[in-house]
Protein backbone atom coordinates (compact mmCIF):
# COMPACT_ATOMS: atom_id res chain seq x y z
CA UNK A 1 0.00 0.00 0.00
CA UNK A 2 1.41 3.54 -1.08
CA UNK A 3 2.25 6.09 1.86
CA UNK A 4 -0.51 9.17 2.81
CA UNK A 5 0.78 12.05 2.14
CA UNK A 6 -1.38 15.36 2.69
CA UNK A 7 -0.12 18.77 0.96
CA UNK A 8 -1.37 21.51 3.17
CA UNK A 9 -1.82 24.12 0.24
CA UNK A 10 -1.68 25.06 -3.66
CA UNK A 11 1.57 24.13 -5.54
CA UNK A 12 2.61 23.26 -8.43
CA UNK A 13 0.41 21.03 -10.70
CA UNK A 14 4.06 19.34 -11.38
CA UNK A 15 5.02 18.46 -8.13
CA UNK A 16 1.07 16.75 -7.07
CA UNK A 17 1.78 14.69 -10.19
CA UNK A 18 4.93 13.48 -9.02
CA UNK A 19 3.51 12.79 -5.13
CA UNK A 20 0.51 11.31 -6.37
CA UNK A 21 2.51 8.51 -8.51
CA UNK A 22 4.40 7.66 -5.07
CA UNK A 23 1.72 8.45 -2.77
CA UNK A 24 -2.00 8.29 -1.66
CA UNK A 25 -2.39 12.10 -2.05
CA UNK A 26 -4.58 14.53 -0.80
CA UNK A 27 -4.26 18.47 -1.40
CA UNK A 28 -5.38 21.32 -0.43
CA UNK A 29 -7.21 22.45 -3.63
CA UNK A 30 -8.81 25.38 -1.75
CA UNK A 31 -5.66 26.70 -1.07
CA UNK A 32 -7.29 27.55 2.79
CA UNK A 33 -5.03 28.20 5.80
CA UNK A 34 -6.71 25.16 8.23
CA UNK A 35 -6.93 26.23 11.59
CA UNK A 36 -4.51 23.76 13.98
CA UNK A 37 -7.67 21.43 14.56
CA UNK A 38 -8.58 21.25 10.81
CA UNK A 39 -4.82 20.58 10.19
CA UNK A 40 -4.90 18.01 12.46
CA UNK A 41 -8.00 16.10 11.43
CA UNK A 42 -6.50 16.15 7.39
CA UNK A 43 -3.74 14.73 8.74
CA UNK A 44 -5.32 11.78 10.36
CA UNK A 45 -3.91 8.64 8.69
CA UNK A 46 -1.03 10.54 7.11
CA UNK A 47 2.74 9.52 6.99
CA UNK A 48 3.74 12.71 5.26
CA UNK A 49 2.75 16.58 5.10
CA UNK A 50 4.27 19.05 2.67
CA UNK A 51 3.99 22.18 4.75
CA UNK A 52 4.88 25.44 4.17
CA UNK A 53 6.01 28.16 6.30
CA UNK A 54 1.96 28.77 7.29
CA UNK A 55 1.16 25.70 9.04
CA UNK A 56 2.63 25.04 12.48
CA UNK A 57 3.56 21.93 13.25
CA UNK A 58 4.32 21.48 17.77
CA UNK A 59 3.26 19.07 20.25
CA UNK A 60 -0.02 19.42 20.11
CA UNK A 61 -0.55 18.91 17.17
CA UNK A 62 2.08 15.81 16.72
CA UNK A 63 0.28 14.18 19.60
CA UNK A 64 -3.11 14.61 17.78
CA UNK A 65 -1.51 12.45 14.10
CA UNK A 66 0.28 9.63 15.24
CA UNK A 67 0.82 8.22 12.00
CA UNK A 68 2.58 10.95 10.92
CA UNK A 69 6.70 10.38 10.07
CA UNK A 70 7.44 13.35 8.41
CA UNK A 71 7.24 17.26 7.41
CA UNK A 72 8.93 18.44 4.69
CA UNK A 73 8.82 22.22 4.40
CA UNK A 74 8.84 24.29 1.52
CA UNK A 75 11.24 26.81 2.32
CA UNK A 76 14.98 27.19 4.07
CA UNK A 77 13.48 28.47 7.33
CA UNK A 78 11.85 26.10 9.55
CA UNK A 79 10.61 28.46 12.58
CA UNK A 80 7.16 26.85 11.78
CA UNK A 81 8.91 23.82 13.36
CA UNK A 82 8.75 22.73 16.79
CA UNK A 83 11.99 20.50 16.02
CA UNK A 84 12.26 19.62 19.47
CA UNK A 85 8.87 18.54 19.65
CA UNK A 86 9.27 17.17 16.19
CA UNK A 87 12.20 14.92 17.22
CA UNK A 88 10.86 13.60 20.84
CA UNK A 89 7.60 12.58 18.85
CA UNK A 90 10.50 10.39 16.31
CA UNK A 91 8.98 13.05 13.28
CA UNK A 92 11.35 13.96 10.60
CA UNK A 93 11.67 17.65 9.83
CA UNK A 94 13.24 18.47 6.39
CA UNK A 95 13.42 21.82 4.80
CA UNK A 96 14.75 23.20 1.10
CA UNK A 97 18.58 24.91 1.40
CA UNK A 98 20.75 25.97 -1.66
CA UNK A 99 17.85 25.88 -4.03
CA UNK A 100 17.34 29.33 -3.16
CA UNK A 101 20.16 30.92 -1.88
CA UNK A 102 20.99 32.91 -5.14
CA UNK A 103 17.45 34.10 -5.92
CA UNK A 104 17.02 35.34 -2.19
CA UNK A 105 20.63 36.85 -2.04
CA UNK A 106 19.49 39.13 -5.21
CA UNK A 107 16.30 39.90 -3.96
CA UNK A 108 17.89 41.57 -0.56
CA UNK A 109 19.97 43.38 -2.70
CA UNK A 110 17.15 44.08 -5.29
CA UNK A 111 15.25 45.32 -1.87
CA UNK A 112 18.10 47.20 -0.31
CA UNK A 113 18.75 49.24 -3.31
CA UNK A 114 14.51 50.09 -3.74
CA UNK A 115 15.26 51.58 -0.06
CA UNK A 116 18.26 53.25 -0.28
CA UNK A 117 17.47 54.74 -3.53
CA UNK A 118 13.98 55.79 -2.81
CA UNK A 119 12.57 53.86 -5.46
CA UNK A 120 8.90 52.92 -4.67
CA UNK A 121 8.21 56.31 -2.97
CA UNK A 122 9.74 58.26 -6.02
CA UNK A 123 7.25 55.56 -8.30
CA UNK A 124 4.63 56.59 -6.07
CA UNK A 125 4.74 60.38 -6.23
CA UNK A 126 5.37 60.09 -10.10
CA UNK A 127 2.30 58.08 -10.69
CA UNK A 128 0.15 60.75 -8.43
CA UNK A 129 0.94 63.41 -11.30
CA UNK A 130 3.33 65.64 -8.41
CA UNK A 131 6.21 65.64 -10.96
CA UNK A 132 6.39 69.02 -11.66
CA UNK A 133 10.24 69.52 -12.63
CA UNK A 134 14.24 68.40 -12.07
CA UNK A 135 14.89 69.41 -8.96
CA UNK A 136 18.76 69.13 -7.44
CA UNK A 137 17.24 67.19 -4.23
CA UNK A 138 14.42 65.21 -5.46
CA UNK A 139 14.43 61.93 -4.20
CA UNK A 140 17.97 62.22 -3.26
CA UNK A 141 18.73 58.50 -1.37
CA UNK A 142 21.38 56.92 0.75
CA UNK A 143 24.76 56.22 -1.60
CA UNK A 144 25.11 52.54 -1.94
CA UNK A 145 28.16 51.79 -3.85
CA UNK A 146 31.49 52.05 -1.92
CA UNK A 147 29.49 52.26 1.41
CA UNK A 148 29.23 49.92 4.50
CA UNK A 149 27.01 46.91 4.77
CA UNK A 150 26.43 45.49 7.93
CA UNK A 151 25.11 41.79 7.83
CA UNK A 152 23.51 40.15 10.64
CA UNK A 153 23.63 36.33 10.03
CA UNK A 154 25.88 35.00 7.80
CA UNK A 155 24.82 31.65 6.74
CA UNK A 156 24.97 30.82 2.72
CA UNK A 157 22.47 33.72 1.88
CA UNK A 158 23.83 36.49 4.19
CA UNK A 159 27.29 35.14 2.54
CA UNK A 160 25.97 35.51 -0.97
CA UNK A 161 24.94 39.04 -0.59
CA UNK A 162 28.46 40.14 1.39
CA UNK A 163 29.74 39.01 -2.77
CA UNK A 164 27.44 40.97 -4.34
CA UNK A 165 28.24 43.97 -1.85
CA UNK A 166 31.77 43.78 -2.20
CA UNK A 167 32.27 42.49 -5.82
CA UNK A 168 29.54 44.28 -7.89
CA UNK A 169 29.05 47.65 -5.46
CA UNK A 170 32.48 48.05 -3.98
CA UNK A 171 31.42 48.10 -0.54
CA UNK A 172 33.03 47.42 2.41
CA UNK A 173 31.44 43.97 4.31
CA UNK A 174 31.21 43.87 7.88
CA UNK A 175 28.93 41.33 9.79
CA UNK A 176 27.69 39.51 12.68
CA UNK A 177 27.16 36.08 13.56
CA UNK A 178 27.19 33.57 16.57
CA UNK A 179 29.83 31.94 15.30
CA UNK A 180 32.86 33.86 12.90
CA UNK A 181 33.49 32.26 9.19
CA UNK A 182 36.50 30.25 8.73
CA UNK A 183 39.21 32.66 6.90
CA UNK A 184 38.86 31.45 3.65
CA UNK A 185 35.27 31.77 3.43
CA UNK A 186 35.88 35.66 4.87
CA UNK A 187 38.24 36.10 2.23
CA UNK A 188 35.54 34.81 -0.37
CA UNK A 189 33.18 37.25 0.56
CA UNK A 190 35.56 40.05 1.61
CA UNK A 191 33.91 40.22 5.00
CA UNK A 192 34.97 41.10 8.36
CA UNK A 193 33.36 40.04 11.85
CA UNK A 194 32.66 42.63 14.46
CA UNK A 195 30.59 43.18 17.17
CA UNK A 196 26.80 43.63 16.91
CA UNK A 197 27.53 46.93 18.55
CA UNK A 198 29.94 47.86 15.89
CA UNK A 199 27.96 46.45 13.19
CA UNK A 200 24.73 48.52 14.48
CA UNK A 201 26.75 51.86 15.10
CA UNK A 202 29.03 51.83 11.66
CA UNK A 203 27.18 50.34 8.70
CA UNK A 204 25.33 52.22 6.37
CA UNK A 205 23.01 49.49 5.49
CA UNK A 206 21.75 46.83 7.80
CA UNK A 207 21.07 43.52 5.94
CA UNK A 208 18.87 41.00 8.20
CA UNK A 209 19.40 37.52 7.18
CA UNK A 210 19.42 35.46 10.02
CA UNK A 211 17.03 32.90 11.28
CA UNK A 212 14.55 33.36 13.25
CA UNK A 213 13.99 31.45 17.02
CA UNK A 214 13.18 32.51 20.76
CA UNK A 215 16.69 33.62 20.71
CA UNK A 216 16.49 35.78 17.57
CA UNK A 217 13.14 37.19 18.88
CA UNK A 218 13.44 41.44 18.74
CA UNK A 219 17.07 41.25 17.55
CA UNK A 220 16.49 44.68 16.68
CA UNK A 221 14.37 46.55 18.88
CA UNK A 222 14.21 50.14 20.31
CA UNK A 223 17.74 49.71 21.81
CA UNK A 224 19.55 48.30 18.94
CA UNK A 225 17.74 50.95 16.46
CA UNK A 226 19.31 53.84 18.63
CA UNK A 227 22.72 52.65 18.14
CA UNK A 228 22.60 53.14 13.97
CA UNK A 229 23.17 55.53 12.17
CA UNK A 230 20.06 58.41 10.99
CA UNK A 231 21.12 58.18 7.62
CA UNK A 232 21.30 54.38 7.65
CA UNK A 233 18.56 52.17 6.07
CA UNK A 234 17.60 48.57 7.64
CA UNK A 235 16.48 45.41 4.97
CA UNK A 236 14.99 42.07 6.42
CA UNK A 237 14.69 39.48 4.26
CA UNK A 238 14.95 36.74 7.28
CA UNK A 239 11.72 36.58 9.43
CA UNK A 240 9.39 39.35 10.93
CA UNK A 241 9.86 38.55 14.60
CA UNK A 242 13.86 39.39 14.58
CA UNK A 243 12.86 43.13 14.40
CA UNK A 244 10.14 44.85 17.08
CA UNK A 245 7.58 46.34 14.27
CA UNK A 246 6.63 48.88 16.61
CA UNK A 247 10.20 50.03 17.16
CA UNK A 248 11.16 50.29 13.92
CA UNK A 249 8.14 52.18 12.80
CA UNK A 250 8.86 54.81 15.62
CA UNK A 251 12.54 55.10 14.77
CA UNK A 252 11.37 55.53 11.39
CA UNK A 253 8.67 58.84 12.00
CA UNK A 254 11.36 59.83 14.58
CA UNK A 255 13.86 60.18 12.46
CA UNK A 256 16.52 57.80 13.75
CA UNK A 257 16.82 55.78 10.78
CA UNK A 258 16.53 56.94 7.26
CA UNK A 259 14.26 53.99 5.26
CA UNK A 260 13.50 50.37 5.73
CA UNK A 261 13.09 47.76 3.38
CA UNK A 262 10.77 44.84 4.89
CA UNK A 263 10.05 41.53 3.13
CA UNK A 264 8.81 39.68 6.61
CA UNK A 265 6.59 41.23 9.00
CA UNK A 266 5.91 40.25 12.87
CA UNK A 267 2.36 38.38 12.34
CA UNK A 268 2.27 38.48 8.50
CA UNK A 269 0.09 38.74 6.24
CA UNK A 270 -0.99 41.30 8.51
CA UNK A 271 1.67 44.33 8.62
CA UNK A 272 1.96 46.96 11.41
CA UNK A 273 -0.38 50.03 10.70
CA UNK A 274 2.50 52.11 11.42
CA UNK A 275 4.74 50.89 9.11
CA UNK A 276 1.85 50.86 6.32
CA UNK A 277 1.95 54.93 7.32
CA UNK A 278 5.61 55.42 6.99
CA UNK A 279 6.31 56.55 3.54
CA UNK A 280 10.19 56.12 3.74
CA UNK A 281 9.53 51.95 3.77
CA UNK A 282 9.48 49.87 0.83
CA UNK A 283 7.39 46.98 1.74
CA UNK A 284 7.14 43.58 -0.31
CA UNK A 285 4.85 40.17 0.66
CA UNK A 286 7.33 37.77 1.63
CA UNK A 287 8.78 37.34 -1.89
CA UNK A 288 12.41 36.97 -1.37
CA UNK A 289 12.88 33.32 -2.84
CA UNK A 290 10.19 33.98 -5.39
CA UNK A 291 11.20 32.94 -8.71
CA UNK A 292 9.22 30.39 -11.21
CA UNK A 293 12.35 28.34 -11.15
CA UNK A 294 13.41 29.02 -7.49
CA UNK A 295 9.95 28.15 -5.88
CA UNK A 296 9.84 24.99 -8.79
CA UNK A 297 12.98 23.65 -7.42
CA UNK A 298 12.23 24.35 -3.53
CA UNK A 299 8.80 22.32 -4.20
CA UNK A 300 10.72 19.45 -6.14
CA UNK A 301 13.28 18.87 -2.90
CA UNK A 302 10.33 19.25 -0.62
CA UNK A 303 8.58 16.56 -2.96
CA UNK A 304 11.84 14.70 -2.95
CA UNK A 305 12.54 14.88 0.60
CA UNK A 306 9.02 13.17 1.45
CA UNK A 307 9.44 10.09 -1.66
CA UNK A 308 13.17 9.77 -0.45
CA UNK A 309 12.21 9.00 3.25
CA UNK A 310 9.03 7.41 2.70
CA UNK A 311 10.03 5.33 -0.21
CA UNK A 312 13.68 4.65 0.59
CA UNK A 313 14.53 5.72 4.44
CA UNK A 314 16.39 8.79 2.94
CA UNK A 315 15.29 12.14 2.78
CA UNK A 316 17.66 14.80 0.59
CA UNK A 317 17.75 17.66 3.98
CA UNK A 318 17.18 16.28 6.82
CA UNK A 319 17.07 18.60 10.02
CA UNK A 320 16.90 16.51 13.18
CA UNK A 321 18.09 12.95 11.42
CA UNK A 322 16.60 10.16 13.07
C1 LIG B 1 12.20 30.46 3.26
O1 LIG B 1 12.55 29.61 2.43
O2 LIG B 1 12.43 30.36 4.45
C2 LIG B 1 11.46 31.63 2.72
O3 LIG B 1 11.31 32.63 3.66
C3 LIG B 1 10.12 31.18 2.19
O4 LIG B 1 9.28 30.92 3.27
Amino acid sequence: MKPAVLVGSAVFPEVLDKLAQHFELTANQEDVLWTPTELAQQLQGKQGVFTTGSQRIDAALLAACPDLKICANMAVGYNNFDLDAMTAAGVLATNTPDVLTETTADFGFALLLATARRITESEHFLRAGLWSRWRYDLFAGAEVFGSTLGILGMGRIGQGIAKRAALGFGMKVIYHNRSRLDEATEAACQARWVSKDELLRTCDHLMLVLPYSAASHHSIGAAELALMKPTATLVNIARGGIVDDAALAAALRAGQLAAAGLDVFEGEPAVHPDLLACHNVVLTPHIASATQATRLAMAQLAADNLIGFLLHGKPLTPLNPQ
